[in-house]
């Protein structure tokens, strides 16, 4: 949520901070700004309400004097609306400190009084203007921007990441954090730093990720990072594992597009490297088997997307660790005094590893003294920091708001783990375990089936579909989350109302919704594998078509005993009960973009969204 870039070295900065933010912009779109030190030493900014572009076309229309030493930022909006006056940078010390900032300081008010009573006033409504202020009042006493940093950083409360440079002080750039991210990009004569390292890695992939209540100050010739109270801190490096042309959007007309079609590679590199002789033997768990003796319970904890994923995992989890796992969303589970200790192995799933509802779980659950894992997509980001052991799905970036194959990554991910600790816990036989892994290994060449089979076929129905008002969506047992699922990425990208449904619960309620004409998604288990349990959705299936429901129905090819009841079939190739979610999603992933497409929606900036919610 806000993506924030900082640049400073011997070439002009505002190129380099738009491109930047032109890669951080799915972090948040309301607004876009730049600050940049001139050449002639005067502190130049500009700030537009609006994506991006906007900014790009008033810069072009107006141009703004360059300079090597720059910040820049993209919004999503928390205290003020859209406006330009609530755009970042904020500019304080009468104009010579530009300021930008991730997160929120809840203390602001307070703060804001406190400067208002000494005679400062404000041009904006946002939380970031006071630490703007209360900078450049210390900026004033010290002439130390590092110095200000300290005596600043101290005093607000709250998830910020906010870097400042000031006109007086050219060549640097200074930057904490504290619940909310940041990195640092190194290069040559030149550094970065940025909310993730999308902002600089065209420029390098060598990077340092910055702990928690940390200051760092970038200059060309280096970088320093101290912690609050100015003590020299270890940060630690790592080198991005991804290239500039991985986040970029390529021919693709959407990066949601282009990541639905990278599905089958997200599971497969998720895989790879962690299988050896038909076991799972994750690298990155190597000595760490005490984390799984003695645990007596196992709690997912995740939002969104990444709770589905959790939902689906949970059954593999359970059959193949024997160990009661269950699901939390990680925003309601530290506000209700859970029974967790040094028994229970907390999973977190993130996506972008910054998700703050996921982060503050996590810390809670280890203040508990429970055992944490993480299951994370993003290298150097916080959870996977703030946790004990960390298990990467390798999807690649994600940048589209929804999120596609991360999601199957995840459930590959937490597969992996159920493998892995079944064979550490001596409780999963061998061959059980080899054929799961053979399963799981066939799994990208079937969703490249789904994509070179139905692809079309699903996009043409979706267009069909364009006018719908309201999508229902039905499971059972895995299918249930990924009725979850199909029905948040529906509404997520083209704000048609949507819902999921176990479909056995449908009876308790839910069927009162349908009436004739009403679209609904079933997804049905194989009738090879799953036999009591096809014919049970079929029932369900009857059930609604009695009532006049339009089918559609996410079946096994071949399935001949679903087809006289659907009105619509899409095909996915047969696999083992576990494994169908993998492939069942691909279609509803498929269909929510066809359908957001046909209304003219931006599939990758949905309205009101942020890819990475680093707010409560
Ligand atoms: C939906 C979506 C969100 C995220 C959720 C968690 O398409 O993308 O629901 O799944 O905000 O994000 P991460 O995985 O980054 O923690």
């Amino acid at each position: 949520m806000c993506g924030i870039v900082g640049y400073v070295g011997p070439r002009p900065s505002q190129d380099i901070l738009l491109s930047g933010l032109a890669r951080l912009e799915y972090r948040g779109y309301d607004s876009a700004g730049i600050a940049v030190v001139s050449a002639d030493g005067d502190l130049e900014m500009r700030k537009r309400a609006g994506k991006l572009q906007v900014l790009r076309d008033d810069l072009a229309a107006h141009a703004m004097p360059d300079g090597t030493t720059g910040i820049g930022h993209t919004r999503w909006a928390t205290h003020g609306g859209p406006t330009d006056a609530n755009a970042h940078p904020h500019l304080a010390d009468d104009d010579r400190l530009a300021v930008i900032h991730n997160g929120i300081i809840e203390n602001f008010s307070e703060l804001k009084a406190e400067l208002t009573a000494e005679g400062f006033t404000f041009r904006s409504e946002t939380d970031t203007e006071v630490a703007a202020v209360l900078l450049g009042r210390e900026f004033a006493a010290s002439g130390d921007l590092v110095a200000a940093f300290r005596a600043v950083a101290r005093r607000l409360e709250g998830a910020f990441t906010l870097l400042a440079m000031h006109r007086d002080q050219p060549g640097l750039v200074v930057g904490a954090r504290r619940n909310s991210p940041l990195v640092i990009g190194l290069g040559e004569g030149e550094n970065f730093l940025g909310s993730d390292v999308a902002a600089f890695v065209e420029h390098t992939r060598n990077a340092l990720a910055i702990g928690q209540d940390e200051i760092v100050a970038i200059t060309p010739a280096g970088v320093e990072v101290t912690d609050f109270d100015g003590n020299a801190v270890e940060v630690e490096p790592f080198e991005v594992v991804w290239d500039a042309s991985a986040a970029e959007k390529g021919g693709w007309s959407s990066f949601m597009a282009k990541e639905v079609s990278e599905e089958p590679d997200a599971v497969a590199n998720t895989v790879r490297g962690r299988v050896q002789g038909g076991a799972v033997v994750i690298p990155e768990l190597d000595g760490l088997d005490d984390l799984f003796a003695g645990i007596t319970r196992i709690l997912i904890v995740a939002c969104g997307t990444a709770a589905y994923a959790a939902q689906t995992g949970k059954y593999a989890l359970e059959q193949w660790t024997r160990i009661p796992t269950d699901v939390e969303l990680a925003h309601e589970f530290r506000y209700r005094d859970p029974v967790i200790g040094d028994d229970t192995l907390v999973v977190s799933i993130s996506q972008s590893g910054e998700t703050m509802d996921t982060l503050m779980a996590v810390k809670y659950a280890r203040e508990r003294g429970a055992k944490t894992l993480s299951i994370c997509n993003t290298q150097g980001a916080t959870i996977p920091r703030e946790s004990d052991a960390i298990v990467y799905t390798h999807a690649g970036p994600e940048v589209a708001v929804a999120s596609t194959k991360a999601f199957v990554a995840q459930i590959t991910a937490l597969y992996l783990v159920g493998l892995h600790i079944g064979r550490v816990r001596g409780v999963l036989a061998p061959e059980v375990a080899a054929a799961q892994v053979a399963e799981l290994e066939a799994v990208p060449d079937k969703i490249r089936w789904v994509l070179e089979h139905e692809q079309q076929h699903i996009e043409q129905f979706s267009r069909w579909m364009a006018d719908t008002q309201s999508v229902l969506f039905l499971g059972r047992h895995v299918g249930y989350p990924i009725a979850l699922e199909g029905a948040l990425k529906l509404k997520e990208i083209s704000y048609i109302h949507a819902e999921g449904f176990a479909a056995g619960e449908l009876k308790h309620g839910p069927i009162a919704l349908v009436e004739p004409g009403q679209p609904v998604f079933v997804i049905v288990p194989s009738p090879r594998h799953s036999g009591e349990l096809h014919k049970k959705v079929v029932s369900n299936i009857q059930e609604i078509r009695a009532r006049g429901a339009r089918v559609i129905v996410i079946a096994e090819e071949g399935d001949a005993a679903v087809l006289p009841f659907a009105d619509e079939v899409l095909r996915i190739p047969l696999a083992d009960p576990l494994f169908e979610p993998l492939l069942a999603v691909v279609p509803l992933h498929i269909f929510a973009m066809g359908l957001a497409t046909a209304k003219g929606l931006d599939v990758d900036k949905p309205r009101n969204l942020a890819k990475s919610v680093t707010v409560e």
